[in-house]
């Protein structure tokens, strides 16, 4: 089993460029099933999780090349339209397949994802939202059958909650609906927005890019398109939060700091200098009484749909305020079980206790946490490990990385490159 080992301890300083975003990626690989042609995706992540739409897509009868960071997919013959249990159950995004697969071929049959280990992720709105664009589902085999007799039709969806993905996917089932289509409550990620960028440059006519609030008037047809994926804002924040933890000075090159608001009004009432950058975003810690680290604040956060603050940063921000001054509260607001991260924190000597979706971080102070051997759980709590074994005094092992492969491109090398201890064993 492939490990990670840190020796803790060391600053960060340089700069690291940031990749595109997995979240971005994703929607849009499969957006190109869409329509037939040779689409053109600048600043592709090479993750496991693109690799595994990538193959989804070839699965499906469409072809791809990879050339550095750009991937060329071509889906002019698709000779299925089922996405299977083996694919989908490691990646819950492979759902997003479906919206494209009705409003292309009328039909689709996709495993239901299943749970995960952050909570059940159901894809009932999904679902709903199809339904309400004349799409007939059934639910057989732990696989979703859903099927149109002739054309989608233009319809009116309320989300319960403002699903990510469940916008993404009614996006993608409506731009040939017949007629118009209403989404209210969507999702305002800026991953969203980058799909409908492409969908827009593909030909289809969307309103309200970045509110809660999209109207798709339907086009009969859809073309091929050139376009790029946003920087991988979570991947910054991740950044971000180790400087915080074990000092030094880090220019995250090709990141967006109007995507990470929530996240640096945070860590600036943490005692981080963040500053923008015409490349990029400059994070450093200022150092007192010669070079020692400033001392951490510990503040509150409470995870939120964008633009609060985001939950894929939730578990690093906790290994941060292991670290703090005093007692941070993290309410987590939108997964039942994201909480996996703790039980390893405690381990290396952080004293969190959970209080139902709220967990109670009592900081120890810098220099507090100690390396230990631990297990990744998910890809959020495996990078929160990464960050407390940067900042720990010793060694940690972090096993059953390939969690946090999934969506962090190269983070040995990129960490290697900033003067970390860090090397990844295969096992
Ligand atoms: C997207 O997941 C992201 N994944 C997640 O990132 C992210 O944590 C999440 O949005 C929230 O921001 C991708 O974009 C590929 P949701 P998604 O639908 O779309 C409930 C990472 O670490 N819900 O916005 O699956 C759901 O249970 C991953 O990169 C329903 O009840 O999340 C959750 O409580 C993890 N029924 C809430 O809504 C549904 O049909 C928000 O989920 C859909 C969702």
């Amino acid at each position: 089993m492939d490990t990670l080992v840190i020796d803790g301890g060391m600053p960060l300083h340089g700069e690291v460029r940031i990749s595109g975003a997995k979240n971005a990626a994703l929607p849009l690989m499969a957006a190109t099933l869409l329509a037939p042609g040779d689409h053109v995706l600048h600043n592709v992540p090479d993750l496991r999780d693109t690799r595994t739409m990538l193959s989804l897509i070839k699965t499906l009868g469409g072809d791809w090349v990879r050339q550095g960071g750009t991937v060329r997919i071509n889906t002019d013959t698709l000779s299925g339209a089922e996405a299977p249990y083996d694919l989908v159950k490691t990646m819950r995004a492979s759902v997003l397949v479906l919206g494209p697969l009705l409003s292309r071929a009328g039909y689709a049959r996709v495993s239901l994802p299943g749970g995960c280990a952050i909570g059940t992720r159901p894809i009932d709105y999904h679902l709903k939202g199809f339904e309400r664009l004349g799409v007939q589902t059934d639910l057989a085999q732990g696989y979703v059958e859903a099927r149109v007799k002739d054309r989608l039709r233009g319809g009116v969806m309320y989300f319960d909650a403002p699903s990510v993905t469940g916008t993404e996917n009614l996006l993608m089932a409506a731009v040939c609906a017949q007629g118009t289509t209403l989404i209210q409550n969507a999702a305002r990620e800026p991953e969203v927005g980058n799909l409908i960028d492409m969908l827009t440059a593909m030909g289809a006519h969307i309103e309200g890019k970045d509110t809660d609030t999209l109207t798709v008037h339907g086009v009969e047809r859809l073309v091929a398109a050139e376009t790029s994926v946003i920087p991988d804002r979570i991947e910054t924040g991740t950044y971000m939060i180790a400087v915080a933890a074990c000092g030094g000075r880090v220019l995250l090159r090709d990141s967006l700091s109007q995507h990470l608001v929530a996240l640096s009004e945070k860590l600036r009432r943490c005692g981080l200098i963040i500053e923008e950058r015409q490349d990029g975003i400059l994070v450093f810690c200022p150092e007192v009484a010669g070079s020692s680290l400033c001392a951490l604040e510990s503040v509150d956060i409470t995870t939120q749909p964008y633009p609060g603050f985001p939950t894929d940063l939730q578990a690093q921000f906790m290994a941060l305020m292991c670290m703090g001054e005093g007692t941070a509260i993290i309410h987590e607001t939108i997964f039942e079980n994201r909480f996996m991260h703790v039980a390893e924190l405690n381990r290396m000597g952080a004293d969190i206790t959970i209080e139902g979706s709220r967990a109670v971080v009592r900081g120890c102070g810098r220099g507090s946490l100690s390396g230990a051997p631990v297990m990744a759980t998910d890809l959020r709590a495996s990078a929160s490990l990464a960050i407390a074994g940067l900042a720990a005094q010793g060694t940690t092992t972090i096993s059953r990385i390939y969690h946090l492969e999934r969506g962090y491109e190269n983070m040995a090398g990129k960490l290697q490159a900033l003067g970390a201890n860090i090397r990844r064993i295969s096992g």
